[in-house]
């Protein structure tokens, strides 16, 4: 019997978490790598950082400015004769706009130098009991802050949730919109969510299916299963206590017989001797 109940509480024990592992969120992945364009190239801090005005010219003298400001060659920085402008090693204080301008070059050409980073996609799917809260975050960061998005099936994500029940805040990071909140979560809310990353010319995307379990959908299994215990707890009560019973009729009965044979063997006895 202490093994029998040993047993059935490691059985609701396992269905317990067993349900609880059924409403979470699926496989994620770590940070992606975000490719940048010929305008917009990304700063790795302690990395060198080249920036070619005119790919073609090997003999120009160029004039590059940052912000607004001219930039004087110097130990960290290197002007070559090939419109190449090179960083030994990039720091914060080389994020900014770039323009150059030689004399084979109509119009200046500009490039955006920003630090930019996802730490962390998305997972695949993520799967919310309806009344519950769905909180999403879009782990972003970057130099000067990348514009975050939030779309629903390719809406933005205020035109078809409720505005009393989204709220967008900022990310770990301080990001603005990062941060993404459905509380409480309606059966409708179920689709893909997408977080849309602006950083200068770059766009980024990372994007989970969200589903909105039905209350109901995830307890009744887990009631049908208890009862099921019960039952099965409730037979093998009664079969128990019938053994028991039957038990102790048997040895009361086996009792009596004993006194009753050895009180016939005496009587024999006392026949025999007369
Ligand atoms: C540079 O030269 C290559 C061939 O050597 C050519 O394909 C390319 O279009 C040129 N680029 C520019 C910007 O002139
Ligand atoms: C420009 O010249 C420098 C130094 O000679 C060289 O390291 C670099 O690769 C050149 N860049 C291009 C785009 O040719
Ligand atoms: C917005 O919320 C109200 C009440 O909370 C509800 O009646 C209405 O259907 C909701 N609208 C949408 C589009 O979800
Ligand atoms: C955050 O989202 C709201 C709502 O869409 C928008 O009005 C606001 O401009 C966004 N903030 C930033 C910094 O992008
Ligand atoms: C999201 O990224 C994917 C892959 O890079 C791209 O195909 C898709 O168009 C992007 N979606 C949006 C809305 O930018």
């Amino acid at each position: 019997m202490k093994i029998l109940s040993v047993f059935i509480f490691s059985c609701i024990v396992g269905i317990c978490l067993g349900a609880g592992a059924s409403i979470s969120t699926g496989g994620s992945s770590s940070g992606g790598s975000v490719t940048e364009t010929e305008k917009t190239r990304l700063l790795k801090r302690g990395h060198p950082l080249s920036l070619t005005c005119s790919p073609n010219i090997t003999h120009a003298t160029t004039l590059w400015e940052k912000d607004g400001k001219e930039i004087i060659e110097s130990e960290r920085i290197k002007l070559f004769s090939n419109t190449t402008l090179y960083i030994v090693s990039a720091e914060e204080g080389d994020i900014g706009e770039y323009t150059c301008r030689h004399t084979n070059l109509l119009e200046t050409k500009t490039f955006v130098v920003v630090e930019f980073s996802l730490q962390k996609h998305l997972p695949k799917s993520t799967t919310v009991l309806e009344n519950d809260k769905l909180s999403l975050t879009c782990q972003v960061d970057g130099n000067p802050h990348p514009i975050v998005q939030w779309l629903k099936d390719g809406e933005p994500v205020q035109e078809s949730v409720n505005s009393s029940r989204l709220t967008l805040s900022e990310n770990e990071a301080g990001i603005s919109n990062g941060s993404l909140l459905i509380n409480p979560v309606m059966k409708s809310d179920s689709g893909n969510y997408l977080c849309l990353i602006t950083q200068s010319t770059i766009q980024f995307n990372t994007t989970t299916d969200v589903r909105v379990k039905d209350i109901y959908a995830a307890l009744w299994p887990f009631l049908g299963i208890v009862a099921e215990v019960i039952v099965l707890c409730i037979i093998i009560y009664i079969h128990e206590r019938r053994r028991i019973k039957k038990n102790f009729d048997a040895s009361d009965i086996d009792k009596i017989s004993e006194q009753k044979v050895k009180e016939e063997n005496k009587e024999n006895e006392v026949r025999q001797r007369k």
